[in-house]
């Protein structure tokens, strides 16, 4: 299999075609394509939305878009935003990996939503699913247009082919498919499992920076898209689409991938969580975890997030006389974390790659208690290397409604309060 060829650098306009002249010069929609083919504009966000913020494509393509027969809705599955059939608890939840399919399951077949907020109508908020699958998608084309999906890839290698190009991730790495991109996904390893925010709200992009400057996090030419590549084939292939909810399936005689050329700043990209530039103190205490803020999607309220996207990822401790895990702490924010590699330094044990844990809006939560007497302790005249681990956490500005399935699941961990029983009263007045 050839290697891809990628474009680099977040959010750019990209001109991109597979065969020569399809681009048409000076204008986006020529009375006649070259090639024969059809010009289509997909917009990501209002027409008038400022320029800074505003993201369409212009797609030239064998058959429009609109060539389908019609949707019927397919019966409700696990992949849903189904987030208000049971009540939100204050509890801390944790939930080990879904296990692995025993039965043929791609990769829409093996979403699973856990939990989520808002909803594609309300264009706010996100669902927050966990996929687990064994077969590649044939014959089968999918897009989604209550919002654009971050995928977070734990276990196994994916090409996701798009109308824009094809993309390889693995662990450790994400890739960012737009609302409303048609796609398919082919496992590159026999198993796959990982993580899906799905984000109603407006689109991910990169934080500002502040004082940081003008370098560091996530730097934006390790952000990549992929070239215009196409396939022009025929056949009885099936389109599903996931409208308000619910999944539709529709007929479709022709490959949906079939964009031979595109221009624009509106298209699918892949980021390389190791290429992080992890910022932190280096004198004392550690800044609020925002500062491992990947990518944003802005509220209408300047300074909250409708969704976060943050890792913590392999980086050095060095702050003194200072409690260097992540401390005790309640947000006003609501946490989904996973784990895609290695360990977490806040916990001892019980949260492993590929499990997830929910601390919702003022539920407290922190280290365990093997962890925080382990750096109670700790000689903080030396640095520690944390080494071997990647966690991500989907930090939403409202509460992170579980589904029922999620509360249901045999890999809810019915005993995760346990963690910090044993937490001791250390309190003695006369010591200091
Ligand atoms: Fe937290």
């Amino acid at each position: 299999m050839k290697e891809l060829v990628y474009l680099s650098g977040f959010g750019n306009e990209f001109a991109t075609e597979a065969v020569a002249g399809t681009l048409p010069v000076g204008r986006n929609s020529p009375q006649r394509v070259a090639h024969g083919l059809y010009a289509e504009q997909l917009s990501g966000t209002a027409f008038t939305a400022p320029r800074h913020a505003n993201r369409r494509s212009w797609l030239y393509r064998i058959r429009p878009a609109a060539l389908h027969q019609p949707f019927k809705m397919l019966q409700s599955g696990k992949f849903h935003n189904d987030f208000d059939v049971v009540p939100a608890s204050p509890n801390q939840l944790r939930w080990d990996p879904l296990p692995l399919p025993q039965v043929p399951t791609d990769f829409v077949d093996g979403l699973v939503a856990m939990a989520g907020n808002g909803s594609a109508a309300a264009q706010s908020g996100c669902g927050i699913h966990v996929y687990a699958a064994n077969r590649s998608m044939s014959g089968r084309y999918f897009y989604d247009a209550d919002g654009e999906l971050l995928i977070v890839p734990q276990l196994g290698r994916l090409r996701i082919v798009s109308e824009l190009g094809a993309i390889e991730v693995e662990p450790q790495e994400i890739a960012v498919i737009p609302r409303g991109v048609r796609f398919r996904v082919e496992l590159l390893e026999a198993q796959a499992r990982g993580y899906v925010a799905e984000n109603f709200g407006a689109l991910l992009r990169l934080p500002e920076l502040g004082p940081i400057g003008s370098n560091g996090l996530a730097n934006s030419r390790d952000f990549l898209t992929p070239v215009a590549a196409y396939e022009d084939v025929e056949g009885d292939f099936e389109l599903v689409a996931k409208f308000q909810g619910r999944l539709w399936s529709a007929r479709i005689d022709h490959s949906p991938l079939d964009v031979v050329g595109w221009h624009g700043n509106y298209a699918p990209y892949k980021y390389d969580l190791r290429r992080f530039n992890a910022i932190g103190s280096i004198s004392y205490d550690h800044p609020d975890p925002s500062i491992f803020t990947v990518l944003t999607s802005a509220s209408d309220t300047p300074g909250v997030a409708n969704m976060d996207f943050a890792i913590f990822p392999p980086r050095w401790l060095v702050a003194e006389n200072t409690f260097r895990p992540p401390w005790f702490h309640r947000n006003i924010a609501s946490e989904f974390m996973g784990l895609v590699h290695g360990a977490y330094d806040a916990k001892a044990g019980g949260f492993v790659p590929g499990g997830a844990s929910l601390h919702n809006c003022m539920s407290g939560h922190g280290p365990d208690a093997a962890s925080f007497d382990k750096a109670s302790n700790a000689d903080t005249t030396r640095p520690d290397h944390i080494v071997d681990t990647m966690a991500f956490m989907f930090e939403t500005r409202a509460v992170i409604h579980p589904t029922k399935q999620a509360l249901e699941s045999p890999q809810l961990q019915r005993d995760y309060h346990e963690c910090w029983q044993g937490l001791k009263k250390n309190f003695n007045a006369r010591n200091i």
